[in-house]
């Protein structure tokens, strides 16, 4: 098999139209022809397989190492048709700061189907371990939290789960397969929004799930086609491109972070920058052993008194916005965008203050990123 960066390239040749095309066509086609009533046919309908969104799936089953992949409309399509394998009365731990969204499906959705859950730091393999009771059936967790880049092992994690018989579910979101392979280190199951690094560039919403084996695949499948949120076959497209380039992108989002960090470290505006790719921390020892490379978000605190609105509102290059993983870099501040649904109890029980800035580092020339920084603190 060729290296990964190759593999990011050149998914599975489909050989399934005579025009030479390079890349797998966009089949806009809802419905395929029965040659005859009786016939077998690989495509009928596209809910249930469509050509172009097959390549995409398969092309990240290789990149993770599963038995099938399946891309949704959306990140959140894609849990929930992963947490919909589950049955009432089942139940699952999941790690205390997941994303918002997946909160609120658990506490607002699947509460109600009696699906039970607790939420626990899943750093603390004890705390998971402790939480296991006779119906629980999974763990899952995000490797790197959101915004505080907390790190759990999913190696450890994965231990506890096979001795008690439980499937681990990774969320590998801010890693992607060219940074962390979680179904290589122990888990059963890995979701995706690629809105973020796998599609790349803002431009998609959309959701990947790939499954280790076939007995779970087939699990998923029956959830994928009985509910139904699949990707269409021009966003499978463009997630299909974007992972083309996420050796590129990601080599160049990991370059920019570090030498953000080292500025920021520099800056007497800061009290604390959350990345794990400082040395010094638990974070940072489970990231270099399970890894290959600290990611492309960084959080940090500016010291107390300091305006964080003033300061994300005065940037002039780096933009407003929530979500991350793209071309181009975004701020926000976590306490009033991405976690405003939780209470101000609930934000600093996370660790979520008022001066918390989340940043996603994009692939800008880090020199005119790092001037916007500085003109931003110089406004403080
Ligand atoms: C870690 C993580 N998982 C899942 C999601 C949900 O994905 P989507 O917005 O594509 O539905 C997000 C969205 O921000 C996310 O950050």
């Amino acid at each position: 098999m060729s290296e990964f960066d190759t593999q990011l390239v050149h998914g599975t040749p489909q050989h399934d139209n005579d025009t030479g095309a390079v890349n797998v066509p966009i089949y806009a086609s809802s419905t395929f022809i029965f040659p005859t009533v009786d016939s077998q046919v690989k495509w009928d309908y596209a809910r249930s397989g469509n050509p172009t969104r097959n390549y995409l799936e398969d092309q990240v089953a290789t990149l993770e190492g599963g038995a099938k992949g399946f891309a949704f409309s959306s990140g959140l399509a894609a849990i929930h048709a992963t947490l919909a394998i589950f049955s009432p009365g089942d139940h699952i731990i999941i790690g205390n700061t997941v994303y918002g969204g997946t909160f609120r499906l658990i506490n607002q959705f699947f509460k109600r189907w009696h699906l039970e859950f607790t939420a626990v730091d899943t750093q603390d393999a004890e705390a998971v371990e402790a939480a296991v009771q006779p119906n629980t059936k999974a763990v899952y967790f995000e490797t790197f939290t959101n915004p505080l880049l907390k790190v759990t092992s999913v190696k450890a994690i994965a231990n506890i789960a096979k001795a008690h018989h439980l499937l681990t579910i990774v969320d590998n979101t801010f890693l992607t397969p060219y940074l962390q392979r979680p179904l290589t280190l122990g888990a059963d199951i890995v979701v995706h929004s690629a809105t973020k690094y796998l599609g790349g560039h803002s431009d998609v919403v959309a959701g990947i799930v790939v499954a280790k084996t076939q007995e779970l695949a087939d699990r998923i499948y029956f959830n994928q086609n009985g509910i139904g949120a699949v990707l269409s076959p021009e966003k499978s497209a463009q997630i299909r491109r974007g992972i083309q380039t996420l050796a590129v992108r990601l080599n160049r989002h990991l370059s920019n972070t570090a030498k953000i960090v080292d500025f920021l470290q520099s800056r007497d505006e800061i009290e604390k920058i959350y990345y794990p790719g400082i040395p010094g921390s638990k974070d940072y020892e489970i990231a270099k052993d399970e890894t290959n490379g600290f990611g492309g978000i960084v959080s940090f605190e500016l010291k107390k008194g300091l305006d964080a609105k003033k300061f994300v509102e005065s940037l002039n290059l780096i933009q407003l916005a929530v979500s991350l993983g793209a071309v181009e870099s975004l701020i926000e501040l976590p306490y009033k965008m991405t976690h405003a649904e939780l209470s101000e109890k609930e934000q600093l029980a996370v660790g979520i203050t008022h001066q918390l800035v989340r940043l996603s580092v994009g692939i800008e020339d880090p020199k005119d990123l790092i001037t916007d920084l500085a003109q931003g603190l110089a406004q403080l």
